[in-house]
């Protein structure tokens, strides 16, 4: 049985980090494990500009404890008017790797989002033409699209005829959910990546609503049926480099989760590298855990791998707090609902 495991340090290729009294409480908990993470434009004010997103990294880096290396790679929010001439800039810096798509209305703060996506033309080939990928949430928002079909349907209808107006586009899915989003993924290497969160490898619709709903449990896309999860569980666990590491940890204060209309979102950065550990040692994949965490993204990116190391050790079940605390209130931390037996001791 293999009780020890040292890894490359990993890198969170999707994070919401927020901001104000969030940000400083939240930042210091990726920053313990991951080396370098993208961080979500999504702010109440979405990060549209680069001149937003460099002010946006400083905030960021300012609530990082003193000493921190942790490197925040930064995002663009993309709206019908943005400026393919501002895009081209920022990612000549080297400091913003991508630009993320968000169908308006899909998810949290994503009103400024995408309503006609021929407007986008223009700036997707400045981005194929200088090698910048594309992120992207893959839900359509229409009301008549039933939510549980929501990404297949943006595949069909949205993301394959980009796609194939575009072939050089490189695109992440993010957050996949289903095996029509597994299976898509991996139909174009190099070009076409997607990320997998923790929590959609760990819970499927019946632990959000079944025998009580779970608030703590919702989050966009919303998890499915096993045979997805099991789907994503494949994926991660195969060793195929289009699918890495994007927790989508995504906190809400409490008060915002557990109402009458709650916030999707599941905040993971605490916990979610020992519950990987713990999902592909079930799967006897603990061999496959380095390249999805570590070396995937980085890889699909064109960024060199982490020279760090962190090894994990298996040991008696481990707690994690409840909660973390934040000068908004608590934050609940995911609820991993199996024993995890590892943690991150160097
Ligand atoms: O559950 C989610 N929460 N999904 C998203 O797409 C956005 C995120 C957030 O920002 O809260
Ligand atoms: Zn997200």
């Amino acid at each position: 049985m293999t009780t020890s495991l040292t890894i490359t340090q990993p890198d969170d290729w999707h994070l919401h980090l927020r901001d104000g009294a969030l940000l400083a409480a939240v930042a210091p908990e990726s920053a313990r494990e991951f080396a370098r993470a993208l961080i979500m434009p999504n702010l109440s004010t979405p990060v549209i500009t680069y001149k937003q997103a460099m002010e946006y990294k400083e905030r960021i880096k300012s609530a990082l404890p003193h000493g921190s290396d942790f490197e925040p790679l930064m995002t663009l929010y993309l709206t019908e008017k943005t400026d393919p001439n501002d895009i081209k800039r920022a990612y000549a810096s080297g400091l913003v790797l991508s630009a993320k798509l968000y169908p308006a209305g899909a998810t949290t703060n994503s009103l400024l989002g995408v309503q006609n996506f021929e407007k986008l033309q223009p700036v997707l080939e400045c981005m194929a033409d200088i090698g910048m990928p594309m992120c992207v949430h893959g839900e359509v928002a229409n009301h008549d699209v039933d939510i549980f079909d929501r990404e297949s349907v943006f595949i069909d209808k949205i993301l394959d005829p980009i796609r194939q107006r575009l072939p050089s586009l490189k695109v992440v899915m993010e957050h996949i959910t289903t095996t029509e989003g597994a299976n898509y993924a991996k139909s174009d290497p190099g070009k076409l990546a997607a990320t997998i969160t923790t929590h959609h490898l760990m819970i499927n619709r019946n632990n959000m609503l079944a025998g009580g709903i779970r608030p703590h449990y919702y989050c966009l896309p919303v998890p499915k049926r096993e045979k997805h999860r099991l789907s994503l569980l494949e994926a991660a666990t195969s060793g195929n480099p289009c699918y890495f590491l994007g927790t989508d940890s995504a906190p809400h204060v409490d008060k915002t989760k557990e109402s009458s209309c709650g916030c999707a979102g599941i905040y993971t950065a605490t916990n979610s590298i020992p519950c990987l550990a713990e999902v592909f040692d079930r799967a006897n994949a603990l061999n496959k855990l380095e390249g999805f965490t570590s070396i995937f993204g980085s890889n699909f990116y064109g960024l060199p791998t982490n020279k760090g190391k962190i090894t994990l050790t298996k040991g008696l079940p481990v707690t994690f707090p409840h909660q973390i605390k934040t000068d908004d209130g608590p934050v609940t931390i995911f609820d991993p609902n199996i024993d995890i037996h590892w943690q991150v001791t160097s």
